[in-house]
C-alpha cells in the first residue's frame, strides 16, 4: 500500500491518545521528524546570523533550506519569492500596509464572503485608512460556491487588489481563483490568495493560480507555528517598499521578514515538508516529485474519507449540513444539530474522544451570509493522517444525539 495509513499515524505521538483529531483545519498533529528537527536544532546550538561561527551559519542554512522547502511545497519559482511571518495573519496586515502605499482615494479593494477574516479584515481596514472603497463578493447561501461572476463583476479599472480564498476553511469549498485572477489581471488588479486552508489538501502550484501572492500556515501541514507568503515573482517583492529597522537588510525577501527568524521553527518547516513529500511509499525523485505523488496520494485519500463523512452527514436526519458545493472540496464539513448548540455538539462529541471545532472559526463574513452568526457550526476537518474509524466515531457520536 503506497499510502500506508497506519505508518503515517504512527508518527504522530498525539493520535497514541485514541481520539478522533477531526480538528485538522484548526491546526494539524506534528510528526517525530518535525519534533526532532526542532530539538534536534536547539540542542547542537543556534546563534543569530551574521556570526564568523558554525551556529550563525547554521541558523542562516535552516532560512535558506526552509525557502526551498516552501517554494518546493507552493510550486514557487525559487527561494526567494518566499517571506517568512509568525502567521498568515500578520503576513497579511504586512503586505496590505505595504501596498496601500501604492493605492489612492478611489481606488478598490475586493474580498469575498467565503474567505477567514484573515484575508478580509487587513484589506478592509487598510482601505478605509487609505481612502479605497471595498466591494465583498458573495457566497452562494445554498451551495456554498463563490461563482466567479459575483467576484469578476465587483471588478472595474479602479480595482488595485482581489483577495480570495483558494478553500473554505469553513465549507471546504474551493473557488475558481484561476478564472478570478484571469480577470483581475486584465484589468491591472493584484490577486492576493489565501492558501491556509488549501495548501494542506491540494496540489498548489501558485503559478496555474495566478496568485500573485500566496498565503500558507505550515501548523496546517505538521509543521510549527510559522507562516509563508509566497509570490508568484520574485521582482513583486522588489517593487515594494515595507516599513523596515534602518540597519535591516535591503534585500528581499528578507527586508520583509521583522526582527529575528525562529530559526529550530523553520527546521521544523523543513521536516514537515519532507514529511508531506515522503507521505507515498512509492514517491521517488527529486523533493517536487515527490511532494507532486504524495499528494495527488493524500488528496485521494481524503477525498475517499470525506466522501464516507459526507455520505454519512446526509444519512442523519437531525444534521444539516451548510453548503453543498458540485466539485471538488476539501475534506472539511460544517453543520448544525437543529434544537442543540453548536456548542454542546462539540462537547457532546468531546466526551466521547471526538476532537471537533465549533464557532464561526474566523469565517465571519461566512457565517453572517449562512446566517448562522449566533453560535456558528460545528465544524469536523479530517487531515492526512485521518483514518476511517475517526470519521465511524463521529457519526456515532452524531446518531445518538440526533436518535
Ligand atoms: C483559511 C484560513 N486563512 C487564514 C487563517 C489564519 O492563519 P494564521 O493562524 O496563520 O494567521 C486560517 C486559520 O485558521 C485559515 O483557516
Amino acid at each position: 500500500m503506497a499510502y500506508d495509513i497506519a505508518k503515517i499515524r504512527g508518527q504522530y505521538p498525539a493520535l497514541a491518545d485514541g481520539r478522533a483529531w477531526l480538528d485538522g483545519a484548526a491546526g494539524t498533529q506534528v510528526p517525530q521528524p518535525v519534533i526532532d528537527a526542532i530539538s534536534d536544532a536547539h540542542r547542537v546550538g543556534l546563534s543569530n546570523l551574521g556570526g564568523p561561527y558554525e551556529s550563525s551559519r547554521r541558523s542562516a542554512g535552516l532560512v535558506g533550506q526552509a525557502r526551498s522547502a516552501v517554494a518546493d511545497l507552493v510550486g514557487a519559482p525559487d527561494p526567494s519569492c518566499v517571506v517568512f511571518g509568525p502567521s498568515a495573519t500578520a503576513l497579511t496586515y504586512r503586505f496590505a500596509a505595504t501596498l496601500a502605499d501604492g493605492w489612492s482615494a478611489g481606488d478598490e479593494v475586493v474580498v469575498t464572503q467565503l474567505d477567514h477574516d484573515a484575508n478580509v479584515r487587513p484589506w478592509v481596514q487598510t482601505a478605509r485608512r487609505a481612502g479605497l472603497t471595498v466591494r465583498t463578493a458573495e457566497l452562494d447561501p445554498v451551495t456554498g460556491e463563490l461563482p466567479v461572476e459575483n467576484v469578476t463583476g465587483l471588478l472595474s479599472e479602479r480595482t488595485r487588489l482581489v483577495a480570495i480564498t483558494a478553500a473554505s476553511n469553513l465549507l471546504g469549498t474551493i473557488p475558481d481563483v484561476a478564472a478570478v485572477a484571469e480577470r483581475a489581471h486584465e484589468v491591472g488588479a493584484l490577486v492576493f490568495v489565501d492558501g491556509v486552508q488549501h495548501c494542506p489538501h491540494a496540489q498548489v502550484r501558485i503559478g496555474e493560480l495566478g496568485a500573485d501572492f500566496y498565503t500558507t500556515s505550515a501548523y496546517k501541514w505538521a509543521g510549527p507555528h510559522l507562516a509563508a507568503l509566497i509570490a508568484a515573482d520574485p521582482q513583486r517583492l522588489e517593487e515594494l517598499g515595507p516599513d523596515k529597522l534602518a540597519p535591516a537588510p535591503e534585500s528581499s525577501p528578507e527586508r520583509f521578514e521583522l526582527g529575528t527568524n525562529p530559526f529550530a521553527a523553520m527546521a521544523g518547516v523543513v521536516a514537515a515538508v519532507e514529511h508531506l513529500a515522503g507521505l507515498d511509499d512509492e514517491a521517488t525523485g527529486t523533493r517536487r516529485e515527490r511532494l507532486a505523488r504524495s499528494t495527488a496520494s493524500r488528496e485521494a485519500h481524503e477525498d475517499a474519507l470525506a466522501e464516507v463523512l459526507f455520505a454519512g452527514l446526509s444519512e442523519l436526519d437531525g444534521v444539516v449540513r451548510y453548503g453543498l458545493p458540485k466539485g471538488r472540496v476539501t475534506p472539511t464539513a460544517l453543520f448544525r444539530v437543529p434544537g442543540t448548540e453548536p456548542a454542546a455538539v462539540a462537547q457532546h462529541l468531546a466526551d466521547r474522544g471526538v476532537n471537533v471545532s465549533n464557532g464561526h472559526s474566523y469565517g465571519w463574513e461566512t457565517v453572517h451570509a449562512l446566517g448562522i452568526e449566533q453560535g456558528g457550526g460545528v465544524r469536523a476537518s479530517l487531515s492526512h493522517y485521518t483514518d476511517e474509524s475517526e470519521v465511524r466515531r463521529l457519526l456515532e457520536g452524531l446518531g445518538e444525539l440526533t436518535a
